[in-house]
């Protein structure tokens, strides 16, 4: 994605060290929220209420063409869907799709959606970067949609933060702020029974809407079109509290002693009736869980091994012929080092977390703030690094596994 003036306004050298190229800096007014900054934005409309920002990348370019997204929508670890309303019918179809399987462009009332378009390459990863005024920790994924003439998804509402930036061609959107937010009944997808839209606009190349969860929304493309979705997941309480308990027992099994504690009922007398839920059953399982316990540190590991684990598609590629550390170091000095674009990796003030695992910072204190941060070290940075060979060991055995590679994204 080509740098454009427009996205370093007047006081973007004042930005930190740490902050990756393409993201405006807290304090900075940015045409990307409106000629607000990323801290005004976050305060005023972030979780809040919409907000719709005209030319917010002037001159946008998708990072996909149309014909590059219907061959990534063919590949099976890609994960797209076929959204049809025909008749006045919608019908859902999961990818892989071949092109032939798609209906053609001049087929009106069609969408086609790519999630984790970000994963796949790295222009739409690139997109992605411009959002990072926002933590990664909440970051979910760029879905990039396409959509014939009068095709989108129906009204519906999402449990995401969305960024909704138009790329190409037109799409009228309308948004209501609804309390009712129940469902047709019998759809193959979520659309809502009663859409009250309050707002109205139609959306041209670079202009982007953002909205809050459950605020009710409804896209239809006038010609062709294509969104990009930059998309933030908000966890439910369930999901976080199943998630927690699931990890919680899992490190439990992982300090697994030998002999680990069971279920024990030395006292329970023969009964005359078996079906029964014996009561004093209940309360030594009562008494079992009222045992569990959690401290701050462990809901930490939780939190950044859960939320730095990649999707379940992901699969990192190992270099074909990987150098060996001496190359790898002497290329990383001249070229620096990248993260793989799949690659999450958070930290916090006692540990970083990389791709789901949790590991001490300790020494990689120094150093590894500013590499998630940055996504990148550039060569100059490398040359200090290259001294410690824990660290070049370390990060050796990345590159090995596919977590980063040489060279920095232009
Ligand atoms: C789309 O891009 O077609 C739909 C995005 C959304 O409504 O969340
Ligand atoms: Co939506």
């Amino acid at each position: 994605m080509p740098k454009r003036s427009t996205d370093h306004p007047v006081g973007a050298r004042k930005r930190r060290a740490s902050l990756p190229l393409a993201c405006p800096a807290p304090d900075v007014a940015t045409p990307l929220l409106g000629g607000l900054t990323p801290a005004q934005f976050m305060r005023k409309y972030w979780q809040k209420k919409p907000l719709l920002i005209r030319q917010a990348i002037p001159d946008i370019e998708a990072p996909l063409s149309r014909d590059e997204l219907f061959e990534l929508a063919d590949s099976d670890d890609v994960e797209s869907r076929l959204i049809t309303h025909f008749r006045r019918r919608w019908a859902l179809e999961h990818g892989p799709f071949s092109p032939d399987e798609l209906p053609t462009p001049k087929t009106r009332n069609w969408t086609l959606l790519v999630q984790g378009a970000d994963l796949h390459d790295d222009r739409a990863r690139a997109l992605l970067e411009r959002f990072r005024f926002a933590p990664d920790a909440r970051l979910d994924d760029l879905m990039i949609s396409y959509a014939s003439d009068g095709g989108g998804v129906g009204p519906h509402f999402d449990s995401y933060d969305v960024f909704l930036l138009q790329v190409h061609g037109k799409r009228r959107w309308r948004i209501g702020a609804q309390r009712d937010l129940s469902l047709k009944d019998g759809l193959p997808l979520k659309v809502l029974a009663n859409f009250e839209p309050e707002e109205e606009w139609v959306l041209e190349p670079g202009d982007m809407l953002y909205l809050p969860p459950h605020i009710a929304h409804d896209g239809i493309a006038e010609g062709e079109c294509m969104t990009c979705s930059v998309g933030f997941r908000s966890p439910s309480t369930s999901e976080l509290t199943s998630q927690f308990l699931y990890w919680l027992a899992e490190r439990g099994a992982d300090h697994g002693e030998r002999k680990p504690a069971l279920y024990r009922d030395p006292d329970q007398p023969a009964v005359a009736h078996p079906a029964q839920l014996p009561p004093a059953l209940v309360e030594r399982v009562a008494g079992v869980l009222a045992k569990v316990r959690w401290t701050d540190a462990d809901v930490a590991s939780f939190v950044g091994s859960w939320l730095s684990e990649p999707k379940a598609n992901v699969v990192f590629d190992a270099p074909e012929k990987p150098l060996d550390e001496a190359r790898f170091v002497a290329q990383a000095v001249k070229d620096g080092i990248t993260l793989d674009r799949r690659t999450i990796l958070l930290y916090d003030s006692r540990s970083y977390y990389l791709n789901g695992e949790q590991c001490l910072l300790k020494e990689a204190r120094k150093w590894l703030p500013a590499l998630a941060d940055r996504r990148s070290i550039d060569g100059k940075r490398f040359v200090t690094l290259s001294h410690d060979s824990c660290v070049t060991a370390l990060l050796h055995e990345w590159y090995r596994a596919g977590w980063i590679r040489t060279g920095v994204l232009a």
